[in-house]
């Protein structure tokens, strides 16, 4: 760990659960937090009682006197970023409250896992049809949670994005727009419309605009693609999306994003590989865990899209497990 820029949330986060409970205490104490000058407060890390020397005992690589990097980072995510990294810690609690009560059914019984955990009840799309105040309130948390996510995922899925500029973007689950903001400024679209449930598009379009986003309330599974973009698409685009379907589903949006395609548009997947277990080192594996049994390898969603016309290519990347990007070119 040399400088800033190499410091990120795999360097800070700790990977077991006294380290994760410790550093949800002590950012909620607003720890480590910049003055008014910007500056990075130094808390008193020679207190030898309580929460500081709970933290110097679990978080010696952000307590150490040469931790200045990782402290700074946790700064900035809290200065521009405090609602995300409160619904990371709150989630990673949760992961492993389930993984620890629960795991043994992850991958052996998936559906009586989902039906104990408590992971799976903050994941309820029912909640965002409507506006409502009551719905927004539903929804934030794991809004929060996922956009935190997606602003630590794009720096390195971002250049994968192979979007033509001046194109016309359709985002299927797009969420708060996270995503389409770190891909806008690199790909330059004439328009990228992320569809998705009222709640969460309301929440997004509180986060502020960007040049050319726009949200579109709706449901996937119903309602016209291109009347939804405006037009036809020219790339459609899925960050995280498919996973949550089965596979049945899965086949429909990827036939439904074809069918909506411009002439030589093109469909782009984004997503974790297939769980290959507890590789990151940090508490993130506890994360990705609850969700094992969803993730998929590209050649699942390559056997969906064959007869569609389409050339096909896949890049691997690493981020917190393995990811890929895949690539479906309409070939005319
Ligand atoms: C796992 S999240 C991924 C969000 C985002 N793409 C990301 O990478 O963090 C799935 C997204 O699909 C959206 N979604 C679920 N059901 C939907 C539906 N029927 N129509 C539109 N969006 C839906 C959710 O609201 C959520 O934003």
């Amino acid at each position: 760990m040399s400088g800033q820029q190499s410091i990120g949330w795999a360097e800070v986060l700790p990977g077991h659960i006294p380290g994760v409970q410790v550093l949800d205490r002590l950012l909620a104490t607003g720890w480590p937090g910049r003055d008014s000058a910007g500056r990075l407060s130094m808390p008193d890390l020679s207190a030898d009682s309580g929460l500081m020397a709970e933290a110097r005992l679990f978080l010696p690589h952000l307590t150490g006197a040469d931790a200045g990097a990782g402290r700074a980072f946790l700064a900035t995510e809290l200065a521009e970023d405090g609602d995300g990294v409160r619904a990371r810690l709150a989630f990673l609690r949760s992961a492993i409250r389930d993984v620890a009560l629960h795991g043994d059914l992850i991958l052996s019984d998936p559906e009586a896992f989902m039906d104990r955990a408590e992971t799976f009840t903050l994941f309820d799309y029912s909640q965002a049809r409507d506006t409502s105040a009551a719905a927004l309130a539903a929804t934030k948390p794991w809004v929060d949670y996922v956009s935190t996510l997606t602003r630590a995922e794009a720096p390195a899925l971002v250049p994968l994005i192979d979007s033509p500029a001046g194109a016309l973007v359709l985002e299927p689950g797009g969420n708060s727009g996270a995503f389409a903001r770190a891909l806008i400024p690199v790909v330059r679209p004439a328009r990228h419309v992320v569809f998705d449930l009222p709640a969460v598009c309301a929440l997004g379009e509180a986060r502020g605009t960007a040049p050319g986003l726009t949200f579109a309330p709706g449901d996937m599974r119903r309602d016209d693609w291109r009347a939804v973009a405006g037009g036809a698409p020219d790339v459609v685009l899925f960050k995280s999306v498919l996973h949550d379907w089965p596979l049945e589903d899965a086949a429909d949006l990827l036939a439904r994003a074809r069918a909506a395609l411009a002439p030589g548009g093109r469909i782009i997947i984004a997503e974790r590989r297939k769980f290959q277990g507890m590789t990151s080192g940090t508490a993130m594996d506890y994360a990705n865990l609850v969700f094992a049994p969803f993730y998929r390898d590209p050649q699942t969603y390559i056997d969906m899209l064959a007869g569609f016309d389409l050339m096909i290519t896949v890049t691997e990347t690493r981020i917190d497990c393995g990811w890929f990007v895949l690539t479906a070119r309409a070939v005319a």
